[in-house]
């Protein structure tokens, strides 16, 4: 049977943009948190002389995405094996559910397993550096997917410290039927004002337990100030939410997927009924670093998806 690897979701539960980079990108201070809602990897090596060693084959399942070069995980298993790999190949199959351009990281978390599946089957680990440089390369948001968990990031976003863990919190997940493009978003910004970092960051950084409700006062996303003007369908789910009760609504990452905090789980489906038509809803819950290692590596005969 072939090993089968869960590629899970983030949030920011927090994201602010400080400054414009001579590299083109911006300066990020950000606040990651791993969720539970994950796409499904199935990793197959073929062995030296095996029909397809020496090549990345995949295969997309649930999502019109490309299978070669553009894919994320494409190009993360190419780049493991160019230099790790000897003259093995691999066959991946993704079967997608988290959302593309839904600010979730779902391409660069399929990235992130597909190097630490290829590192757990070759049976070599690979240098951490030289593995952290190839995860930077792939996408600013993949070095996160290899820490998990709640952890800082800083610089690109890639720079990436784990921080004390935010207690196990339930998220609605509202993605409206729009893919917001990361650059356009970041091209919207205008103009980038100085900024202390907050309060709630401090409060992560030093491992402070109340990281939550720190959150829930101090926290936001400037990336709201661009794509809420610019993208009618995702402002509407916004409203929506504010309205529905929840003591949280914030943007993640450039959007689409607006995500809430209720104090009591709100009934979905009612909770549908008053969104935009299309969105999607989904109950999630946050996962630490100790879930992420014990749940990523999926048994290929268990239901998919628990
Ligand atoms: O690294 P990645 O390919 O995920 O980034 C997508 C795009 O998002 C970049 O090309 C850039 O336009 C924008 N971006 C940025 N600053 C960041 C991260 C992303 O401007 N820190």
């Amino acid at each position: 049977m072939s090993p089968l690897f869960r590629s899970f979701a983030k949030v920011n539960l927090h994201l602010q943009v400080v400054g414009r980079r001579p590299d083109g990108y911006h300066e990020l201070r950000t606040l990651f948190q791993t969720i539970d809602l994950h796409d499904e990897l199935e990793v197959d090596l073929v062995p030296p002389g095996g029909e397809g060693a020496g090549e990345v084959r995949l295969e997309v399942r649930d999502a019109d995405l490309p299978d070669d070069a553009r894919n994320l995980a494409w190009r993360a298993a190419r780049a493991y094996l160019d230099r790790w790999g000897g003259d093995h190949g691999v066959a991946l199959e993704l079967r997608k559910r988290v959302p593309a351009g839904g600010g979730m990281g779902g391409g660069s978390a399929n990235a992130a397993t597909v190097l630490r599946a290829l590192q757990e089957l070759l049976g070599r680990p690979a240098p951490a550096d030289e593995l952290w440089s190839i995860a930077r390369a792939l996408g600013a948001d993949v070095p996160f997917f290899l820490v998990g968990g709640t952890a800082l990031g800083f610089g690109r976003g890639d720079e990436v410290l784990p921080v004390g863990e935010l207690p196990s919190t339930r998220l609605v997940l509202a993605i409206p039927p729009v893919e917001v493009p990361t650059p356009r978003v970041f091209a919207a910004l205008g103009e980038i004002a100085e900024a202390p970092l907050a309060p709630a960051l401090l409060a992560a950084a030093r491992g402070d337990r109340a990281v939550e409700r720190a959150l829930l006062a101090e926290g936001w996303n400037d990336l709201e100030r661009a794509v809420l003007p610019g993208w009618d369908a995702v402002a509407a789910v916004y409203t929506s939410l504010t309205g529905s009760g929840a003591e949280l609504v914030r943007l993640s990452g450039s959007g689409a997927t607006v995500f809430a905090i209720f104090r009591d789980p709100p009934d979905l489906a009612a909770l549908g009924a008053r969104l935009p038509e299309g969105t999607r809803l989904e109950a999630a819950t946050t996962l630490s670093r100790a879930e992420v290692a014990e749940r990523w590596r999926a048994s290929p005969g268990g239901s998919p998806w628990k």
